[in-house]
């Protein structure tokens, strides 16, 4: 028999960046909606679906088996906000406001509430479109990890744990081949996922955009190792790291999106400066996409599934307006206006940079 609930439907939808464990909060969010007797709607592809009306229903069957599979059965989308649509001109990309029609989907649909889960570009767009007048909880979630009003987003562990898969790989061929093994990761403009994964698979030198690079000691790093008969060496670098005095590296710009920038290419440039000013012979591999595809970890399908089980609570509650958030062990929730706030990024003090100084790995500058 189903729970009684004044709360009659519930929109969820996916946005921004994909990672794993999406699905595994469409699940948390949809399975006790329907016990609770709720219509599910699964909004498509992120605000994009609220903006041109696609949406569908969302049943026991849809959600049953998804636990493990990485990506969004909702589809995701980062060119789909609503206060910055890309419409094509005569051929040009001219920028529109679509909220309104977002608003009158939103009516349409009749929906009591929208869980909006994303990054932080999608929780800056779910507080707008709450000032309209839409009850939204968000539910975080990205592999860079940069959201300060969390402990953890899930995704971070998934991507982590393929960097660390990728640098055992390359240690093997980096010491047949007394290589030094350039790998970018990404992030954006937040090291988390350069440090954490590069503390797990053994990097020498980690480049990150919160520790502005000096290239001798980045240099003196490897030349010292290869001295020491470590012929071989392993620099991960984060797709934001920038040396001091140098400039970020851009691969394009997309208007499309609400941040156009996209990052990449340090990798290549450092290996080719490594390479080139110590003789020793470099590669450099760019792991891209790979971070953000296939089955998430058990740790994201934990924290996930929690996320989204707290989130349905808190709607059916009708406690708006908030994300719930890891703090510590538990999940709490927090005012979206809030949590999009303030960038959570690597503070020099933190205990990872504090463990990977203490087993010599480098940061490409003088001890911190
Ligand atoms: O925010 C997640 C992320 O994977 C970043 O680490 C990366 O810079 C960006 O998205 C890549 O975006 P796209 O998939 O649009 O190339």
């Amino acid at each position: 028999m189903a729970k009684r609930s004044k709360f009659r439907r519930i929109g969820i939808s996916t946005g921004g960046g994909d990672c794993p464990g999406l699905n595994a909060v469409i699940r948390g969010v949809t399975k006790p909606a329907l016990d609770y007797g709720l219509t599910v709607f699964g909004i498509l592809d992120g605000f994009e679906g609220l903006v041109e009306g696609k949406s569908i229903e969302l049943y026991n069957k849809d959600v049953s088996g998804i636990l493990s599979t990485g990506g969004t059965i909702l589809g995701s989308s980062n060119k789909g906000d609503p206060f910055h649509w890309p419409e094509e001109v005569n051929g040009k990309i001219k920028i529109v406001d679509r909220s309104k029609e977002a608003i009158k989907n939103y009516e349409a649909w009749n929906l009591d509430a929208v869980i909006a889960v994303g990054g932080d570009g999608t929780m800056h767009i779910t507080n707008k479109l709450a000032q309209m007048g839409m009850n939204v909880v968000g539910v975080p979630k990205t592999i860079d990890n940069d959201l300060e009003a969390t402990d953890q987003t899930f995704g971070h562990d998934s991507a982590v744990f393929v960097v660390t898969e990728a640098l055992d790989r390359l240690h093997t061929t980096a010491s047949s081949h007394h290589r030094v093994m350039v790998i970018e990761v990404m992030g954006r403009y937040a090291g988390w996922i350069a440090l954490n994964g590069g503390l797990a698979g053994g990097a020498d030198v980690i480049l990150i955009p919160e520790i502005p690079f000096d290239w001798k000691a980045i240099y003196e790093k490897l030349l010292m190792r290869n001295m020491l008969g470590k012929r071989f060496s392993i620099v991960c670098v984060a797709e934001g790291a920038k040396p001091i005095d140098g400039k970020l590296i851009v691969k394009c710009k997309d208007i499309k999106r609400s941040d156009p920038v996209q990052l990449g290419g340090i990798g290549e440039y450092v290996a080719k400066k490594i390479n080139e000013d110590t003789r020793l012979e470099t590669r450099y591999t760019v792991l891209g996409h790979l971070q953000r595809g296939g089955s998430p970890t058990p740790y994201d399908r934990i924290l996930a599934t929690k996320f989204g089980t707290n989130a349905i609570q808190l709607a059916i509650k009708r406690d708006f307006g908030r994300m719930v958030a890891l703090k510590g062990s538990e999940i709490k929730n927090v005012k979206i206006i809030d949590a999009i706030s303030r960038q959570k990024l690597v503070k020099t003090n933190d205990q990872a940079v504090l463990a990977c100084h203490a087993v010599g790995v480098s940061f490409g500058t003088e001890k911190l």
